[in-house]
């Protein structure tokens, strides 16, 4: 869900690869061996982890900016301090999986570069706006919980400092995912105007979450390699699928109609079978003309320059403990 680019083709020159080495690597993956930062790997799994880890960080970090925009008017306190601990977890979120992406060989800044640059991919879902308090409730339930359903299976995945990093995340995402269908259980059994709200942010959030999962399988450049190599366990629509079988029942219980004319349970294969995603949203969004494309990186951007400061005391600091460390053992010599 937070790796849609996942599907995009990889850059960089073309690596030939040691075909004994390409074996025995394999054959660990084949065994469910971890791969661990200073192990033997061929450069395109290198780089396919390098760009689904950063899409995921980008994510987790651009993720914070919809709901950020509801902490000062959450209705209660409680509601309140729910929100900003959850938006907190999504900036950690961010931290381990930049860390993470780290151990293949790039730095940070550069990672970062390409965020703002808008070089590099975040998910569509975050290009949306929050209209209203229902929507905060909508993006823990749908959004948080599509990100479940994607992250689940991340947590075996055979890059070992990803597949540990998603552990903790996992936990902490199904935190959020109560928390959203928590204010959305309240709403619906609020006041009339409370309800309608409830369904109209279910209306606008329902597609775009579904299309969180990236595009279908028979236009997903690389769900094979990524199969084989273990980085992904499941395919986009084997994992849309199990996010609609899950939500449709949980709908159902607020009382909520899912804005799917087509929606309809196969009593043959027990799966609700939902009507066709307007992929040409999704691409449009995609390719940087969503909602709020630009503001989230103006956002962004913004942050980043106003934390220069920070980064810059930081690494003075450094030196400056580096160099004093450096004096007391020249002279305990
Ligand atoms: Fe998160
Ligand atoms: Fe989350």
């Amino acid at each position: 869900m937070y790796t849609q680019a996942l599907n995009e083709r990889i850059d960089g020159p073309r690596v030939v690869e040691d075909p004994e080495k390409l074996a025995a690597f394999q054959a660990r993956i084949d065994a469910e061996e971890k791969i661990e930062p200073n192990d033997w790997m061929p450069e395109a799994y290198r780089r396919t982890l390098v760009r689904q880890i950063s899409q995921h960080a980008h994510s987790e970090v651009v993720g914070m900016l919809p709901e950020g925009n509801w902490l000062t008017r959450a209705p209660t306190l409680k509601r309140k301090a729910a929100l900003l601990a959850k938006i907190q977890d999504e900036g950690g979120h961010g931290l381990y999986l930049y860390a993470a992406a780290e151990t293949l060989g790039v730095s940070r800044e550069e990672l970062y570069e390409q965020l703002l640059s808008g070089k590099a991919k975040y998910s569509s879902i975050f290009n949306y706006p929050t209209l209203t308090w229902a929507d905060i409730g909508c993006i823990g339930w749908l959004v948080d919980g599509a990100a479940i359903m994607n992250q689940i299976p991340l947590c075996r995945t055979s890059y070992g400092p990803y597949a540990r990093a998603m552990i903790r995340i996992c936990k902490e995402e199904s935190f959020h995912q109560r928390q959203g269908y928590e204010i959305m259980l309240a709403l619906c059994r609020g006041t009339p105007e409370q309800k309608a709200m409830a369904q109209d942010a279910l209306n606008r959030w329902w597609w775009p979450a579904l299309m969180m999962f990236g595009p279908p399988d028979s236009e997903s450049v690389h769900t094979e390699q990524s199969m084989r190599w273990k980085i992904k366990r499941f395919t986009n629509d084997e994992l849309r699928q199990k996010f609609v079988d899950a939500t449709v029942p949980q709908a159902h219980y607020l009382g909520l109609t899912i804005p799917d004319p087509e929606l309809r349970y196969d009593e043959a294969t027990g799966h609700w079978r939902y009507g066709p995603i307007d992929w040409d949203e999704f691409k449009r969004v995609i390719a940087g003309f969503g909602p709020c494309n630009r503001e989230r990186l103006a956002a962004r951007r913004k942050a980043h320059e106003e934390g220069r400061w920070v980064r810059e005391a930081a690494i003075a600091h450094a030196e400056k403990r580096r160099m004093r460390e450096r004096a007391q053992r020249l002279a305990a010599e």
